[in-house]
């Protein structure tokens, strides 16, 4: 597969794809459809189908865990052992008992071991969503007013804790103390508008140059930005809606792509035959260990 060039890695019919997490220790990369409470692990090396597995829920997002994972549900954090039945970490405030709430959705752990996940509000326009922490068993409420929140991601000194509300096309960072796990003050540090990049910022991941890669849903492609937020690389994706990209394989080179078919017409479909599937692409530069949940 030569550099920078975009193929199918699994031909899926996925509604909303989502958060690709690579395991170094299992080489295996996890990654969920969200909308069908799906979770998906596969072995590119191994090949073949991926193994399914159904939740019962919507899942929002995954985080590597000792044994097996940890599941952002849509009424709560889940711990999925790799053998045994699934154990409720923390409900979903949003939640309510009629199951009409918002759900959880993006997330990711920092390097000291906490979860970081956010919400989306059940109508995907008003600010009733947050971003959360679940830190040794206590999920607290730590960015309030949010409508989708999004691209959760860490540089690589740990300095930033990189987030977007999707809808205001904005990426903002917030200074990060990993120790205490507090933030400072957010400020914008990308702005699809001025750049006049089209869609909205979804999942991101960031490589070891402390770059970050966010998939613009309904932009089709994969941006890179630097750590000083300029644009520094652009990846048409052969669909509209890329969802959130993970660095992976061996030598944690090559980008892989979840996509979404959830807002596509019959035509759409037709038009983007690849949307719905785990795509890949190789890169020049190298991704990060996914850091696993700690408790
Ligand atoms: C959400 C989708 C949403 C998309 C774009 C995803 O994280 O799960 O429901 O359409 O972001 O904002
Ligand atoms: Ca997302």
């Amino acid at each position: 597969m030569p550099e920078g060039s975009i193929e199918v890695a699994v031909k899926l019919d996925m509604s909303l794809g989502e958060s690709p997490v690579w395991s170094v220790e299992r080489q295996t990369l996890y990654w969920a459809d969200i909308n069908n409470g799906h979770v998906y692990a596969w072995q590119p090396q191994v090949g073949g189908t991926p193994t399914r597995t159904e939740l019962g829920e919507k899942v929002g997002c995954l985080a590597l865990a000792d044994s097996g994972l940890v599941a952002a549900a849509a009424s709560g954090i889940l711990r999925l052992p790799e053998n045994g039945e699934p154990e409720r970490l923390a409900d979903n405030p949003e939640w309510q008992q009629a199951g009409q709430g918002n759900r959880f959705n993006d997330g990711r752990c920092d390097a000291a071991g906490r979860l970081w996940v956010g919400t989306i509000a059940s109508d995907e326009a008003s600010p009733t969503a947050a971003l959360y922490c679940l830190d040794r068993g206590e999920l607290t409420r730590r960015l309030p007013n949010v409508r989708i929140s999004n691209g959760l991601a860490f540089s690589p000194d740990r300095r930033w804790l990189y987030h977007t509300d999707s809808l205001s096309r904005r990426i903002l960072r917030y200074p990060f103390d990993v120790d205490s796990g507090t933030l400072g003050e957010g400020e914008t540090w990308v702005d699809l508008e001025r750049l006049e990049l089209p869609g909205v910022p979804d999942g991101a991941a960031v490589d070891r140059e402390g770059c970050y890669w966010s998939a613009l849903y309904d932009g089709g492609r994969i941006v890179r930005f630097s750590p000083a937020g300029e644009l520094v690389a652009e990846h048409p994706v052969p669909c509209p809606h890329p969802t959130m990209v993970a660095f992976g394989g061996p030598d944690l080179r090559t980008l892989y792509i979840t996509t979404a078919t959830q807002h596509l017409a019959a035509e759409g479909k037709a038009r983007w035959p690849l949307a719905g599937s785990l795509l890949q692409m190789r890169t020049g530069v190298t991704g990060l260990a996914e850091p696993g949940f700690g408790g």
